[in-house]
């Protein structure tokens, strides 16, 4: 189990050569590294179990793919019901919740360093809005090409 561990945090730090660099500091690079280790992780176990809902890969996570996942729109529903309906086309813009109409700071790190600080708060939001949006969890593909995207944002 301890090995299994400590091999996968290696796996994960030869895949995923993040550095503090930019505006994002230690802390949140830290965070989103340890999320992008389990995601690959949990990537992996969905595409064995061949989970029908959502896009399931072991294919490494991309900013672009995670570019498009945030921006893709739920036709069917009424109102501008994406990810960037209340966070903004632009990661690092202040959003706007499409109900309560209150401020929502930036999404994206580089600009916002209270983000990606705490892996329980980023997986609580995660499922609670791919809920909203999507009526599920989001993949753990699905998330990790999106912190993959957000992690690029300058
Ligand atoms: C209905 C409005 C709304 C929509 C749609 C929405 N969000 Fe959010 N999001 C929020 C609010 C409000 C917060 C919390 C802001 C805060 O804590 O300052 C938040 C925070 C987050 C966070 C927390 C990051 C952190 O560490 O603070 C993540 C991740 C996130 N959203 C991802 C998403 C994704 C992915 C989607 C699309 C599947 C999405 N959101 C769609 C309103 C929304």
């Amino acid at each position: 189990m301890k090995k299994a561990y400590v091999l996968l945090a290696l796996a994960g730090l030869i895949a995923f050569p993040v550095h503090a660099e930019g505006n994002i500091s230690a802390k949140q690079s830290e965070v989103m590294k340890k999320l992008l280790v389990a995601y690959a992780a949990k990537a992996k176990v969905e595409v064995k179990e061949e989970k029908g809902r959502g896009t399931v890969s072991d294919k490494p996570f991309t900013a672009e793919a995670g570019q498009k996942f945030f921006l893709i729109r739920r036709t069917w529903q009424s109102g501008d019901f994406t990810c960037s309906g209340c966070h903004t086309e632009d990661p690092r813009k202040e959003g706007k919740h499409i109900k309560t109409k209150a401020p929502i700071k930036p999404l994206a790190p580089s600009v916002n360093p209270e983000r990606f600080v705490d892996v329980q708060k980023v997986e609580a939001n995660f499922t609670a809005h791919c809920m909203d949006l999507h009526e599920r969890d989001c993949t753990a593909y699905e998330k990790g090409n999106l912190i993959a995207y957000l992690m690029s944002v300058k």
